[in-house]
């Protein structure tokens, strides 16, 4: 038998609900319950060391909460992105309208990124991007309640161009997966390289996921650049390194990219990766108290190195954490909670950064090089970059 109290407490509680909209359990669950999280990312394919890596970082900042949001309790959901986006609108629907979660984290791929933005847009759920760098998403489709915690598809790149002309490299051939990730990347190249005097005697690509880059090689041998310039991540961007060395390119023609061609990849890769520069808002290397702690706690946690997928993954937590604590784990008091994320400063393991207006990180870019199996910082390529959220009316 209920109680009197309860009854009272129901019957109020139902009032509110005629009031708000809400149904009772979706109003109790917003007030009380858990904090329904739902991971969207690659567990499997090229990208599948990437997820996990974000998905640890993620938690790993939650557990230094003792595992709570805002004095909440957390339950998590997953799905496996593939790295799909013919499946991106439904698999961030599963997420959303099966789950019910509070927060989307999600994704890695550019055109996955793309479905998320749009269920992002139609339902008002909180997304938090811990990697796909898809320039819409914070320009023309940024919205209130999407916020991205890694980079914009050209940030990297566009400090990449001066620092290869500044190391005497004028000709450059540019290589990369044919979509999104890789053409906004090229856009950052571009601008930085012809700016700075470069010239690009040849764009290159294939189609992601593809690895098969042989003719391409043979063809890059053939033109003889001064230096080339790339984007690849993940299990495709070690087959690079390792196939570039292979063709004889390695010590004749020196290799750049943006710096997710080496990141997570370098056991991978073995010796074919040493010496390639690249430019990316995180390294190994940083010497600050904040990165070392963070580097020493994810290898007793996960007993592998971290990279900077996992510290985007941690900083979405950080991120969330912040606008929680804000709001005391109501994260249906929206405009204060996205108040509060606006004008968060990050303390990250990669240095302190803040988010523009249209909801991108403002970060510094390191110049960095491989060196041991790690990614040495060699100086900073860019200090507080921003992206231009261009099209963007929050910006
Ligand atoms: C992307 O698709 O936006 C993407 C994927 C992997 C990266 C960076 C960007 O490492």
């Amino acid at each position: 038998m209920p109680t009197r109290r309860l009854v009272l407490t129901r019957s109020a509680a139902v009032m509110g609900t005629a009031c708000s909209g809400l149904l009772l359990p979706e109003l109790v669950r917003a007030q009380s319950g858990k904090v329904r999280v739902g991971f969207m990312l690659p567990y499997t394919g090229t990208f599948s060391q990437l997820g996990v890596a974000i998905e640890n970082g993620f938690r790993m900042a939650i557990n230094e909460q003792g595992g709570k949001l805002g004095g909440r309790e957390i339950e998590y959901f997953k799905v496996d992105d593939e790295s799909e986006p013919s499946k991106g609108i439904e698999n961030a629907s599963k997420l959303v309208q099966r789950d019910k979660v509070d927060v989307l984290v999600g994704t890695v791929h550019s055109g996955v990124q793309m479905g998320i933005q749009k269920v992002a847009r139609d339902s008002g759920v909180l997304c938090l991007i811990p990697n796909a760098g898809v320039h819409a998403a914070t320009r023309a489709l940024c919205a209130p309640n999407v916020f991205r915690t890694s980079f914009s598809n050209s940030q990297p790149t566009r400090a990449l161009g001066q620092a290869m002309v500044a190391r005497g490299h004028k000709k450059a051939v540019w290589i990369t997966w044919k979509y999104a990730a890789g053409d906004e990347a090229f856009e950052g190249f571009k601008e930085s390289y012809t700016a700075a005097g470069g010239t690009i005697v040849k764009e290159l690509g294939l189609p992601f996921p593809n690895v098969e880059f042989q003719a391409l090689l043979t063809e890059i041998a053939a033109l003889k650049p001064d230096a080339v310039a790339c984007f690849f991540a993940g299990g495709g961007a070690a087959k690079f390194i390792r196939d570039y060395a292979a063709a004889g390119l390695k010590g004749k023609i020196p290799l750049y990219g943006s710096g997710f061609l080496t990141e997570g990849v370098l056991d991978a890769a073995g010796p074919a990766a040493e010496g390639i520069v690249t430019t990316m808002h995180y390294s190994d290397s940083l010497d600050t108290p904040r990165n070392k702690k963070f580097r020493l706690d994810y290898v007793k946690a996960f007993r592998s190195q971290p990279d900077v997928y996992a510290v985007q993954g941690y900083d979405t937590g950080l991120l969330l954490i912040q606008g929680a604590n804000a709001v005391k784990g109501d994260l249906g008091a929206k405009p204060a909670l996205y108040k509060a994320m606006e004008g968060a400063t990050i303390d990250s393991p990669r240095g302190k950064w803040t988010m523009s207006k249209a909801h991108n990180p403002v970060q510094d870019i390191y110049l960095r090089v491989v060196e041991n199996k790690e990614n040495k910082v060699i100086g900073i390529a860019a200090k507080a970059l921003s992206d231009s959220g261009l099209g963007c009316k929050m910006a």
